[in-house]
């Protein structure tokens, strides 16, 4: 990786990103905790270090323990760096999402394969001029598929085996929230070809990817998107989905490690 800083070598742990609705990871039995200092500044929290199922696992809560920072102040960059520091080698990210497309309803989980990235603003890349930052020249990854497919592949099969239905396909859509969309902006968004909504997804993939890091998407449907159903969009009825859904997010991430 020319003009990144140089770190420790990659390591070979799972590392799992939860988002809203895991902020926590029950069943983890913690080591320890890392508070990482990298060059973007402060992580979401500390990466935590534990045993999942009896696995190695690192865990970093994206939205802060407790959930306090909203998806466009979330540190990306810092967070992805600070888990590369910790020793991952594969990332999933846990992230819950609007459906748009009829198999997308809430509770329902995906494994998308493309997004579409709409956010703005955010510290997005790894390769950009930094006073304490040496950039050697300038670099563009290839990310003609943003996440990686054996990772995929893998959630899939976990789901398989504990009998929890996950769609394999899903264009993730990533908006800049934290608000949620206008009808017509869903009404656009499906007309690029977005099947999922979710305000976190980007710039994390794009930064496991310039990292150089196996990065996969597990998402749980909370709501249907803007305007797909009869009525808007409330909070109980997310936490309704969170609460319906996450067993299945728990059981797959259970199953998939050692990814
Ligand atoms: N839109 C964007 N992000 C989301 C949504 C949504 O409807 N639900 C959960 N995250």
């Amino acid at each position: 990786m020319s003009g990144l800083p140089a770190s420790r070598a990659r390591g070979n742990h799972v590392a799992i990103i939860g988002g809203t609705g895991l902020t926590e990871l029950e069943g983890l039995s913690v080591h320890g905790e890392d508070q990482v200092d990298t060059p973007w500044g402060a992580p979401s929290g500390p990466v935590v270090r534990g045993d999942f199922n009896g696995q190695p696992v690192l865990f970093l809560a994206r939205h802060g323990h407790p959930h306090r920072i909203p998806p466009h102040q979330v540190n990306y960059r810092a967070n992805l760096w600070a888990l590369r520091e910790a020793g991952a080698g594969r990332i999933i990210g846990v992230n819950a999402v609007g459906g748009i497309t009829p198999a997308m309803g809430p509770a329902r989980i995906a494994i998308p394969h493309q997004l579409i990235d709409y956010t703005w603003g955010r510290g997005s890349t790894f390769f950009e001029q930094r006073d304490n930052i040496p950039l050697e020249g300038v670099t563009h990854i290839d990310f003609t598929h943003p996440y990686d497919d054996s990772l995929r592949q893998a959630l899939l099969a976990a789901a398989a085996r504990r009998q929890v239905m996950a769609v394999d396909y899903g264009v993730y859509g990533a908006t800049q929230g934290p608000r949620l969309e206008t009808a017509a902006e869903v009404a656009r968004l499906e007309r690029d070809g977005c099947d999922l909504i979710g305000m976190t997804g980007m710039p994390e993939a794009a930064l496991a990817a310039e990292l150089g890091l196996p990065y996969a998407c597990l998402a749980l449907s909370v709501n249907w998107a803007a305007g797909k159903s009869d009525h808007i969009i409330t909070m109980e009825e997310i936490q309704q989905a969170i609460d319906e859904g996450m067993t299945g997010v728990r059981a797959i991430l259970e199953e998939v490690i050692p990814a």
